[in-house]
């Protein structure tokens, strides 16, 4: 954890036009910025850094935000990561916040476990460069598969010796113990009691996680061996490594993939090395196993396409097929590409350049139908019974792709290519769509018990922070529950921060904040923001504004929790984007004081002159700046009447959406109770339902002073 303070320092160093000046180039444009977007393809700039406000805007693909938030998406960072790349940057050195004895354990253990690897990936190294056998074997194996010496060095490729305690010893020099070797599997108990080594022999393929840790370990034998010994030797799962969250080099892709826009997909580690060598960085392996859900979100994060290149054997094509429904579910867009026969991504990426493999990947790519068409075509041939089958696995995939459109694409393509009619495809999907409701239904009522639950702990504090970390998770859970709601929810926080702190209504008590009369509405209304940040945003509001010297943007802008401040800067470049649309011209006012009235002379006419017509202009002026405050006074009482108007507008509309919701439930009540024929309990529900119906009755007049009255009390 990141002390609050640091955290408020790198902010104040991190200029946003010096952050993201170090990725885009910047052209002045008025007070503004504006380059060509990092984020999205374009040829005319329409990403605007804003240096007053220190913040960063995309007005063609949306995204914005501070300079973390820049740093986070350019660079794919987590939250605290960026701010330890900005605090590098600028200098600032970060004193973390104290941990928990447990926190402190935990983390000490991952730490020295990520440490045992980092001295493997460097002893094996040494081995690989220094040892005779190393260069003998190792090297030379490298060497003859055509990996240059940068390669080697940037996939901090080794050497493991053919020896039993070789890296243990080593280790024991350096204080590490062979425990901490045995929990990441680099060493193993024998029946003996005794310690030896996982990797013997063996060129080893270090896998580095998202973030670039060392979390684990491919080993290959040399040559062609054909003996008893595997081809791979792997690390286990450990503490540090979970196998289907990790794929083999999305470090070392990842933001060339965020470039492109786009994934290739292989199986093997030198399918990965060998294209990054020959220019096609923006690659990654499954390693061999299918893939899993983990793995694909780890991609999802960065592009929705993805292209697997499969080298053509049966075995290979079978296990695939597998791996591309799930891929389909997740909402990636697929493609496939074979490559000719014999040929794997390394061998194929040896014999051709960058451009020559794009080449060869532009003219071959199919999507999944046509690939899983000429698949199973294979296998039907001219079997009716077995073209039928296909037909139907076919459709089968095609249901799976979650978005209608895309979906729609398929079945026209897929009608196209196998000769059936669009709507009887259609028909079967929804037959399909219609069976998995039922089941989704069935499995929500088993959970609908536990998800109650979840709902009831939210307003506990402590769960915030858990939430922020599973926003995404927690976000589909529940704020997606009532996507109106949580709209207007959102629109009633924008009032809060951009307007919280205006006078908006006078009373014979003094003045009412904007803050307060939605505060003081909701709390007559009994109503409670559902999405816990935005409770959390509107607590804090008005908890700091009550301070002196209270800067709503500035607090919010730079708030420690990373979905906050993300929110405010939005919101604040959406204020910035309306009043330059109705920008209105600026009144200054007539100063009357910069006429100089003269000394008068009464004797002399000039002198009586001039003072008449000081006088005359003086009083001129007077009247104009009169005139002026009442227009100014005017046009700020009509700014804030629309004000109040729009708030009063989305309060009654939120109020009612929850009524109707309110009315929804009880609905829902009374059909049971009516089974149960409680007639007491019926008619119980019945005035509460009238209840609600005459306050949906008055609820589209205007709330005015109704919730004033309350917070006055
Ligand atoms: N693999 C594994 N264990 C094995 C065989 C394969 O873990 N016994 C995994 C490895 O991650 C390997 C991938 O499956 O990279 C693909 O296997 P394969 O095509 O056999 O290996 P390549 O990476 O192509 O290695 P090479 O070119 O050296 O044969
Ligand atoms: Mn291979």
């Amino acid at each position: 954890m990141i002390d609050r303070q640091i955290v408020d320092k790198i902010f104040d160093a991190a200029r946003i036009e010096d952050v993201v000046g170090d990725f885009v180039s910047l052209r002045k444009r008025g007070a503004n910025l504006i380059g060509l977007c990092p984020f999205h393809n374009e040829k005319t700039g329409s990403f605007n850094v804003n240096p007053a406000r220190n913040i960063f805007k995309c007005f063609g693909c949306g995204e914005g935000g501070n300079s973390v938030h820049f740093i986070m998406k350019h660079e794919q960072l987590s939250y605290p990561d960026a701010l330890r790349y900005l605090a590098k940057k600028y200098h600032i050195e970060i004193q973390e916040r104290k941990l928990t004895e447990e926190e402190k354990n935990l983390q000490s253990e991952r730490e020295s476990l990520l440490l045992a690897n980092e001295f493997a990936v460097e002893i094996y190294a040494q081995c690989l460069n220094n040892r005779p056998d190393g260069k003998a074997v190792g090297k030379a194996y490298f060497y003859e598969r055509g990996f240059t010496d940068e390669t080697i060095k940037r996939f901090n490729l080794g050497y493991a010796p053919d020896e039993y305690e070789f890296l243990i010893n080593e280790a024991q020099k350096r204080g590490i113990p062979v425990e901490t070797l045995e929990k990441v599997g680099l060493a193993l108990k024998s029946d003996k009691g005794g310690y030896y080594e996982r990797f013997r022999g063996r060129v080893m393929f270090p896998i580095h996680s998202i973030s670039g840790k060392i979390v684990a370990f491919g080993g290959r034998i040399l040559g062609n061996k054909t003996d008893k010994l595997a081809k791979y030797v792997n690390s286990p799962e450990s503490e540090i490594y979970h196998k289907s969250n990790e794929l083999y080099g999305i470090y070392f892709a990842k933001n060339e993939i965020v470039k492109q826009d786009k994934c290739f997909l292989v199986e093997g580690y030198t399918d990965v090395i060998s294209m990054a060598q020959a220019g096609v960085k923006n690659v990654v392996a499954s390693s061999g196993t299918s893939l899993t859900q983990g793995q694909i979100k780890l991609i999802h994060r960065f592009t929705p396409n993805i292209t697997v290149i499969y080298d053509g054997d049966a075995a290979g094509i079978k296990a695939s097929i597998r791996g591309i429904d799930l891929l389909l579910a997740e909402g990636m867009k697929v493609k496939t590409v074979l490559l000719p026969n014999g040929e794997d991504p390394d061998s194929f990426a040896r014999s051709h350049n960058a451009s020559d493999f794009i080449e060869f990947v532009n003219n071959n790519q199919t999507d999944f139908i046509h690939f899983k068409i000429s698949i199973l075509q294979q296998d039907a041939k001219n079997d009716p019974l077995k073209k039928a089958e296909m037909v139907k696995e076919v459709i089968r995939t095609i249901a799976i792709v979650p978005d209608m459109l895309l979906r729609a694409e398929y079945i026209k393509e897929c009608s196209t290519l196998l000769d059936v009619n669009e709507q009887a495809i259609y028909n079967e999907i929804n037959k399909i769509k219609l069976q998995e409701k039922q089941d989704e239904l069935k499995r929500l009522e088993i959970e609908k018990n536990r998800e109650q639950n979840q709902l009831k702990s939210i307003d506990n504090q402590q769960n915030i922070a858990q939430i922020e970390e599973n926003y995404e998770d927690f976000a589909k859970k529940i704020f997606v529950k009532n996507k109106k709601i949580e709209n207007l929810e959102r629109e009633l926080l924008t009032f809060v921060i951009r307007n919280g702190n205006s006078a908006i209504l006078q009373d014979e008590n003094g003045e009412i904040f904007v803050a307060q009369y939605i505060k003081a509405t909701l709390e007559a209304q009994n109503l409670k923001f559902t999405n816990p940040l935005f409770t959390q945003i509107f607590e804090e509001f008005i908890a700091e504004s009550a301070k002196q010297n209270f800067d709503v943007e500035n607090y919010f802008k730079y708030h420690n929790n990373q979905y906050i401040s993300k929110f405010a800067a939005e919101i604040i470049t959406e204020k910035y984007t309306l009043s330059k649309m109705f920008q209105e011209e600026e009144i200054t006012l007539t100063n009357p004081d910069e006429i100089v009235i003269p000394e008068v002379d009464y004797e002399d006419e000039q002198s009586v002159r001039a003072y008449n017509k000081a006088v005359k202009e003086f009083e001129q002026k007077k009247n104009q700046h009169n005139r002026e405050l009442k227009l100014i006074v005017q046009r700020k009482s009509e700014k804030i009447v629309k004000l109040f108007n729009d708030i009063q507008r989305v309060l009654i509309e939120y109020i009612n959406e929850n009524t109707l919701n309110e009315k929804k439930i009880k609905l829902e009540q009374l059909k049971k109770t009516y089974l149960s024929n409680n007639q007491d309990e019926i008619r119980k529900i019945q005035t509460e339902l009238t209840e609600i119906n005459t306050r949906i009755n008055t609820l589209s007049k205007p709330l005015g002073n109704r919730a004033i009255i309350k917070i006055l009390k």
